[in-house]
């Protein structure tokens, strides 16, 4: 593994900009929000310092209400579209105006964990209340009717662009009104790997419907045409804040332990709604026509993570880990092998991402799953040690998917080992 760790090691220092990591020197040149909380994770198992700067930078972009946008423009690239003049934040540093899955929490935790020491607990300390804030604004414009889950307004705010999940929520956008653009991502890569240009659309029509809100989030969550609660960002958030709510409570912050029991309590008491009966699965569900999305998906998988514990749901969610398992040689892909949609090398239409692996993992270990656990782990560390650092995976054979020397493929190796 020693190879694998100074190659991992050497990706994060070749995509290091300064205080913040890009997923991806070509297709990705900017600070994006998860990815930054996977990379600390990753740094942390080899300097705990350069860690806690990733999320610190992070917290830097976060603007006066809590909100942590989904990536920070520090600098001017030409490669990615859409750019800062497009989502027209207004801000200092500019950024885009929706969110991602709230990882940063539980990151600050790991980090914390790999050296407690008198100088990191300051800066976990400096950092917390920013955390919060964060937390709160999740609570506050991500699930206004405060249902236990969290609402999303646009696909990109979820991390799994194209899942089939946004696919019926989509048909309620609007696109007439778009107009042209060039696209950046089909220049760096197969389009084959990409979103369509429908999908494309639809992502630029939720763009310039929050900007003409002037991302008023309130505003947003009352009208969004695309309001969609989220079961991977339901289930990221609860495990969150109960990370939180651990750092809350080692650092005698009791008023914010007692918000943070009782965000989970309102998860834990609404996030059945996302259960799907007659699929025996979790799935995200459209705030607007209430209807189950009825994909099994990567996200799916998270519920262990989540820190849910339900026995006739983990016997549900962990058979359909087995039939999966029967069907492609490495766990986790983004979509069912069973599903007519599922593509091997398109996104989230199947290919497997190790990030989603590490949290499937983790939670699996939680639980005590350990057979699947190991597996998951394992088929992550082979697929990286077989072809590379990718984006993602195909499930089906273990080739490559989107970008190479994806800096948070190589903290999940730097973390697994
Ligand atoms: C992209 O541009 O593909 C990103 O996933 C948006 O966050």
């Amino acid at each position: 593994m020693a190879d694998l760790t100074s190659a991992a090691r050497a990706i994060l220092t070749a995509n290091d900009r300064g205080g913040y990591t890009v997923p991806n020197g070509t297709v990705y040149p900017f600070q994006w929000n998860w990815d930054s909380a996977f990379v600390a994770i990753g740094f942390a198992a080899y300097d705990v310092d350069r860690a806690w700067t990733e999320l610190e930078t992070l917290f830097r972009a976060q603007w006066a209400d809590g909100f942590v946008p989904h990536i920070v423009f520090w600098k001017d690239d030409d490669g990615y579209f859409p750019g800062p003049d497009v989502w027209a934040s207004g801000t200092d540093p500019r950024t885009s105006g929706i969110t991602q899955p709230p990882v940063a929490a539980t990151a600050a935790r790991q980090v914390w964990e790999r050296s407690p020491t008198p100088e990191y607990r300051a800066r976990l300390e400096a950092l917390f209340p920013r955390l919060m804030a964060y937390h709160r604004w999740f609570r506050d414009m991500r699930d206004p009717e405060g249902r236990g889950v969290v609402v999303t307004v646009h696909p990109w705010e979820t991390g799994r662009d194209n899942s089939p999940e946004w696919d019926a929520p989509g048909d309620l956008i609007d696109v007439s009104g778009v107009g042209d653009y060039t696209r950046r991502d089909t220049g760096h890569l197969d389009h084959k790997m990409r979103p369509t240009k429908l999908e494309y659309d639809r992502y630029l029509a939720l763009v310039q419907f929050g900007r003409a809100t002037g991302w008023d989030h309130a505003r947003i969550a009352r009208e969004s045409p695309f309001r969609v609660a989220d079961t991977g960002m339901s289930m990221i958030l609860l495990r969150a804040n109960r990370d939180l709510l651990a750092l809350a409570e080692l650092l005698g912050k009791g008023v914010e332990a007692d918000e943070l029991r009782a965000m989970i309590a309102t998860s834990e008491a609404g996030i059945g709604w996302l259960w799907n009966a007659e699929k025996q699965c979790w799935n995200s569900r459209d705030m607007i026509t209430g209807a189950h999305s009825g994909f099994v998906t990567s996200a799916s998988f998270l519920s262990f993570y989540a820190g849910i514990r339900d026995a006739g749901k983990d016997a549900a969610t962990l058979a359909h880990v087995e039939r999966i398992a029967g069907r492609v040689r490495y766990l986790m892909p983004s979509l069912d092998p069973e599903d007519p949609g599922f593509q091997m090398v398109r996104y989230w239409r199947g290919p497997v991402w190790a990030v989603v692996n590490w949290m499937i993992g983790t939670g699996l270990a939680e639980a005590g799953h350990d057979r699947w656990a190991a597996k998951v782990r394992q088929d992550t560390l082979d697929l990286i040690a077989t072809t590379g650092f990718m984006e993602a995976y195909s499930p089906v054979d273990g080739g490559a998917s989107g970008g190479d020397d994806f800096s948070w493929t190589a903290a999940i190796a730097l973390a697994w080992t």
